[in-house]
């Protein structure tokens, strides 16, 4: 696949899709007729070879039970060794349903009932949703923005992992919304004080692969034996190759005891079956879409050097916080003066753009919204314009 077939429109509204459902957009926004940006998988078609050896699969007729060939695991273990310098061990990696699905069994299984479970936010709003169905407590570690660019406030992770009462720290790596890739030495950080206080850690890396040079994303578990040893890594490539209705992950955990337990765990519910579509998908990505990745990593690039611009120049006062990696931008509109609830209104109802309110992030994001631009540029630019229109009339 060449750039250019990035900017190709594909109606999604002719199957159930989230982002596009005019009876979601219209829950949340109050109107259907706002442009979508909101959820995080993209507008662009899987990778040709994958859409490939799916519509093969699909030939072939027979859709019995299967299971997962060595060759699936090699596919992943290659990809993560070759692209992240990181060898998984192949008995390592546990299937589940999706990140979300192994982040809430892992909580279930390290921690009790009014355990704490401490995140970062602004951060993914499915974490502080996941502890709380599951009666656990949410703790908070909010990052700081100090001169544009986010960062971890290391004093107070101490002080919230040196309670005993708080059990695990959800991290998120790169982290979704404010797209900063963690380094090496701030992980190291993270690493070092949790397990001095015997709080585990699990690290989201979902959007490992989306990440901007000169960024680099460290696998938490590639840090040391003894971090692996006290993280569980969870895994996809649902949002690099845009599979995410296939509804497959991985876990990687590295301690035997914790992976029995695991193991246990998805004998006794079942959750350890496999899905021929999304096995072919998955391993045919890993295979042979890394140039198709390369591709897509530079139109997104390209998508937010066009917001960027088009921002200093329009509308100054709207700035981007600089991401290093996701495809979602993390936009500050302080500067409107708007409380969170009327900037919410004025997206949705005067400019017609459904983002994500920042505030659905913890309070910390109050001002700012989050904004997927992994769409044809087109539609971004529709968005721009819409937007500066809509700022006309402040
Ligand atoms: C940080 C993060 N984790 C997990 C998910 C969802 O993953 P899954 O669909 O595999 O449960 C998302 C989707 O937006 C995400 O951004």
């Amino acid at each position: 696949m060449t750039t250019s077939d990035f900017d190709q429109l594909i109606d999604r509204q002719q199957y159930p899709t989230q982002k596009w459902n005019p009876q979601d957009l219209q829950a949340h926004f109050g109107r259907e007729d706002v442009l979508p940006f909101w959820i995080a998988d993209m507008d662009f078609s899987a990778p040709p070879a994958v859409v490939e050896k799916l519509l093969a699969r699909a030939r072939q007729g027979v859709y019995g039970y299967e299971y997962r060939p060595e060759s699936f695991y090699d596919a992943v273990i290659d990809w993560y060794t070759q692209r992240h310098r990181w060898t998984i061990e192949r008995t390592h990696i546990e299937p589940c349903p999706g990140v979300l699905s192994a982040v809430a069994i892992l909580i279930n299984q390290h921690t009790e009932e009014g355990d704490g479970i401490i995140v970062q936010p602004p951060v993914f709003f499915e974490f502080r949703l996941v502890i709380r169905k599951n009666g656990r407590k949410l703790v908070k570690n909010p990052l700081r923005l100090a001169d544009g660019r986010y960062e971890i406030d290391f004093d107070d992770l101490e002080a919230k992992a040196a309670d005993p009462r708080n059990k695990i720290l959800i991290l998120c790596n790169p982290h979704n919304p404010i797209g900063r890739v963690w380094t090496r030495d701030e992980l190291a950080n993270i690493d070092e004080i949790c397990r001095r206080h015997n709080v585990r850690i699990i690290s989201d890396e979902i959007h490992g692969d989306i990440v901007y040079p000169p960024h680099r994303y460290v696998p938490f578990a590639s840090l040391s034996e003894a971090a692996a040893q006290n993280a569980f890594i969870c895994l996809s490539p649902a949002k690099t190759f845009n599979l995410t209705g296939m509804i497959d992950g991985m876990v990687v955990i590295a301690n035997e005891d914790d992976r029995q337990r695991y193991d246990h765990f998805a004998d006794r519910f079942q959750i350890n079956r496999n899905n021929v579509f999304a096995m072919a998908a998955i391993e045919t990505a890993y295979r042979e879409a890394a140039p198709w990745l390369d591709d897509l990593l530079a139109y997104l690039w390209q998508n937010i050097a066009y917001v960027r611009e088009f921002l200093e120049v329009n509308l100054p006062q709207v700035k981007l916080i600089e991401p290093e990696g996701t495809y979602l931008i993390w936009v500050d509109f302080t500067k409107l003066g708007l409380d969170a609830g009327d900037l919410a209104l004025f997206l949705a109802q005067e400019a017609r753009l459904a983002l994500n309110s920042g505030f659905w992030f913890g309070r910390e994001g109050a001002g700012f919204m989050r904004m997927n631009i992994a769409c044809p540029r087109s539609v971004l630019e529709e968005a721009m314009l819409r937007l500066k229109k809509a700022a006309g009339t402040l």
